[in-house]
């Protein structure tokens, strides 16, 4: 049977329903007594005045009363019928359908809320929908790319030079980073990542942290500035997340930076924060999409200022992670206007004392 066939009833009744301005089920009930008590009174009173005996009078009576009863119920309890249908619709996969929530009682209350909860379960089945077929493709490019490579090389179809080794090697790495994240996210799900907060200065921190990638500029001659001030800025704060969330965004700005750009860390303090700036001489990124892409396995869409994108083998994670990161502390970040490139600006506490904390 095919579920998201309307109710039988449907067919035989119209779904009338007078009494949706009533805010209570009770006033509705109410309202339906006493009706069709008048009805079957009127008829009872009608007939005997026409001569006509109890025999017909009564039974006319019922008829009429029980009918309105029924009309006036079948138009109460509608929104529940539509749920029931919208739920098993649901069950196969259809979350398209929606409740007329017309009434104002406890029953069009509940399909207001039914309503929300399809809407919501729809946006995760989506999302859940996305990130497999994200994970799927990330996952299926470098291994294909590798598998390619590897097969030629042992049917000799291309020499074992260090150019193709190293195509390969860049591959696997796509592969690792691309695990190591998801590793991060499914922690992310369990929102279980412990803070092990320490002291450190910021400077010495950045420059190592910094100088750590400036290998993978691959060829563009980048310029790499750390601006700290003051130069003893000190912040406590989890070593490892921080890490995680400059060599994110570090990355970020080397693979749009043009050739012979500037990469430039700024780290201030402003009273109890410290606050870091990531800018690069790249296209930027578009109004619209400073938000968007903090999401998961969000890339710089078709309006996106990024010249480099979706092509340049970013998985789309990285920015979400920079978030969960930032969150834990109880920071946050937002990508700025900046009069050249892109800024992205992460505010994290100085004194992160909470150590568990989890993130909201
Ligand atoms: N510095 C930047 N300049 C321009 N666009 C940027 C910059 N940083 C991020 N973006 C845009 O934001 C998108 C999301 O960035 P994110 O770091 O989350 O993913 P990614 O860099 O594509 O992949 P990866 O998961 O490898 O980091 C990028 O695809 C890009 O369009
Ligand atoms: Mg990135």
């Amino acid at each position: 049977m095919d579920s998201r066939q309307p109710p039988r009833l449907k067919a035989s009744l119209p779904d009338v329903r007078p009494l949706d301005r009533a805010r209570s089920l009770k006033v509705k009930l109410s309202v339906v007594v006493v009706v069709s008590v008048l009805i079957a009174a009127s008829i009872t009173w009608l007939g005997l005045r026409n001569g006509l005996g109890p025999t017909k009078t009564f039974p006319l009576a019922i008829i009429f009363s029980l009918s309105f009863t029924l009309l006036i119920a079948r138009g109460m309890t509608s929104p529940l019928r539509e749920m029931t249908a919208a739920v098993s619709a649901m069950a196969e996969g259809d979350y398209s359908q929606r409740v007329r929530a017309t009434s104002h009682d406890e029953v069009g209350q509940l399909a207001l809320a039914f309503n929300a909860m399809v809407e919501e379960i729809a946006s995760s089945d989506q999302i859940r929908r996305d990130v497999i077929a994200n994970v799927s493709h990330e996952l299926r490019t470098p291994v294909a790319a590798l598998h390619a490579q590897l097969e030629n090389l042992v049917d000799g179809v291309v020499e074992p030079t260090p150019a193709t080794l190293h195509t390969a090697l860049t591959q696997t790495e796509r592969l690792s980073r691309l695990i190591s994240y998801l590793l991060d996210l499914s922690r992310i799900e369990a929102g279980a990542a412990e803070l092990r907060v320490k002291e450190f200065a910021v400077g010495d921190f950045l420059e190592d942290a910094v100088g750590a990638l400036t290998m993978l500029e691959a060829g563009k001659q980048l310029d790499f500035v750390v601006d700290v001030d003051p130069g003893d800025l000190t912040i406590t704060s989890d070593p490892e997340r921080l890490r995680q969330i400059v060599t994110n965004l570090v990355q970020n700005a080397i693979r749009h930076s043009p050739y012979g750009g500037t990469v430039t860390v700024v780290a201030r303090e402003e009273g109890d924060e410290v606050l870091l700036d990531f800018l690069d001489e790249g296209p930027g990124i578009a109004v619209e999409d400073r938000e968007r892409i903090f999401q998961r396995f969000a890339r710089g869409g078709p309006n996106s200022r990024s010249v480099n994108h979706p092509t340049s083998g970013g998985t789309g994670i990285g920015l979400a992670i920079v978030r969960w990161a930032v969150d834990l502390h109880g920071g946050s970040v937002r990508a700025l206007e900046a009069p050249k490139g892109a800024r992205i600006h992460v505010r994290l506490p100085k004194n992160h004392t909470l150590v568990g904390h989890q993130p909201s």
